[in-house]
């Protein structure tokens, strides 16, 4: 009886520089070599194909923000810049603190989502770390370390709480780490100098040393080099705003270049860059704020930046000029998020995740219209990226010249996880 097979990607250049056709079935690849029969062929002849990639840091809103953006609109978003899995952050309004209110933002993606997804858990001081574990949380955090857009920074003894129950979990902590001055906030070179690069690595040496139960850490969006060395051997995140923006690009009243950690000197830029082969995962911080919320006073402006649609387009484009290795992409947009969160990997073997961004030979001219979020805008105007022509998910088609059609997004718990998924329930970002 012949093998079974839903969809090939023909021709396509793997990583090693050899050309397969990629045969799928039930959503995972089952051959690489010459194609299976099969009824739905897509010839890959001179494109990249990546693997699906996973966003470890996505703000997906909904609830009281669904006007900023929320799991329908991020989804889309994700899908069309080639991400298949997003991890939501907590600090939503309310933050993701009890069980409950976990439970309920899993079946608003359920009913909402056009991608896969995960979802971390926050802390308060009194919430029931073990309850959430159990829940499914992919892993707390962002914990913050300091006080950002929508969070309290936690207190010293706080944060070695969290720490020591998650090390008990056996779980993950990632941080936001930052160590903000007193003063005027008035503009972004302010920003930058209240948030300094010196602050944020230090802050990243605070929490190593009170982490003494070992437990897990992934330090999130590092914007300076020295923050990635004094990371030790945790993992490290960077952002395309924190590699591919320079604070000098922006005049320094634009509330829309104001992040945490801020936007750097180009000469700081330049210095995270140049650790590009130790920085494990590239993420967006997708962090959609309206521009009628940017245009208040520059102090009162939400700190954040759109960026899950343009992350993998701009880097490819960055490897495209030759900065950086095809295969380090690959790497730290999907197989490395996939091994720290313990998700099955997306890519180019037999049983991997049928999960593929097929992206043409040259670049476009990025432009806020083209793009999905509700926040309607991006820092990024003017740059040049590449962006997926096709979007395949599970096996599925998802996204194709511009169209979406429905897939089987499905939820990846923690490896806490005890029990059944909720059951639907009539969600308040529930779309079409
Ligand atoms: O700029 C930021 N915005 N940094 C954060 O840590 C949070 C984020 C948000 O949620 O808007
Ligand atoms: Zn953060």
């Amino acid at each position: 009886m012949a093998a079974g097979c839903d969809l090939v990607l023909s021709n396509v250049l793997l990583p090693s520089g050899r050309v397969a056709d990629i045969s799928v079935f039930r959503g995972k690849v089952c051959h690489v070599g010459a194609a299976r029969a099969c009824p739905e062929i897509i010839d890959c002849r001179g494109m990249t194909v990546l693997p699906g990639a996973v966003d470890m840091h996505v703000h997906m809103r909904g609830r009281d923000q669904r006007h900023k953006e929320d799991w329908a609109s991020g989804s889309m978003s994700a899908l069309a810049g080639g991400v298949t899995v997003v991890v939501d952050q907590p600090n939503t309004v309310p933050p993701l603190v009890t069980p409950e209110s976990f439970t309920r933002r899993v079946a608003e993606a359920r009913e909402a989502s056009w991608c896969h997804y995960a979802i971390n858990a926050g802390f308060i001081p009194g919430c029931d770390l073990s309850a959430l574990w159990r829940r499914g949380a992919m892993a707390f955090g962002e914990i913050f370390a300091a006080a950002s857009s929508y969070a309290e920074g936690l207190t010293v003894a706080e944060l070695g709480d969290v720490l020591s129950t998650v090390s008990s979990l056996g779980g993950l902590c990632t941080i936001h780490a930052e160590e903000p001055g007193a003063g005027p906030d008035t503009d972004l070179t302010s920003h930058h100098a209240l948030r300094p690069p010196e602050g944020e690595a230090a802050s990243v040496r605070r929490v190593r040393d009170l982490n003494d139960r070992g437990c897990r850490l992934h330090f999130c969006h590092m914007s300076c080099a020295e923050s990635v060395s004094n990371a030790g051997n945790s993992t490290v995140e960077a952002t395309p705003h924190h590699l591919f923006l320079s604070l000098e690009e922006f005049d320094p009243s634009d509330t829309r270049g104001k992040v945490n950690p801020p936007i750097r000197p180009e000469a700081v830029r330049r210095r995270l860059v140049s650790l590009w082969d130790r920085i494990d995962v590239l993420a967006s911080d997708h962090a959609p704020h309206t521009l009628a919320e940017k245009r208040q006073p520059f102090d009162n402006a939400p700190s954040g930046v759109p960026g899950v649609e343009t992350m993998v387009p701009l880097a490819l484009t960055f490897c495209r000029e030759k900065k950086i290795p095809l295969a380090s992409l690959i790497e730290k947009t999907s197989q490395m998020p996939c091994e720290i969160l313990g998700i099955p990997r997306a890519g180019f073997q037999v049983g991997d995740r049928a999960d593929f961004g097929v992206y043409p030979q040259g670049d476009v001219t990025i432009d806020a219209d083209m793009l999905h979020s509700r926040a309607a805008w991006t820092p990024f105007e003017g740059k040049r990226a590449a962006f997926p022509v096709t979007v395949i998910m599970g096996g599925e088609v998802v996204f194709s010249d511009g169209t979406f059609s429905p897939g089987h997004p499905v939820w990846f718990p923690g490896r806490g996880f005890i029990g059944e998924e909720p059951p639907r329930n009539n969600a308040d970002t529930a779309q079409p």
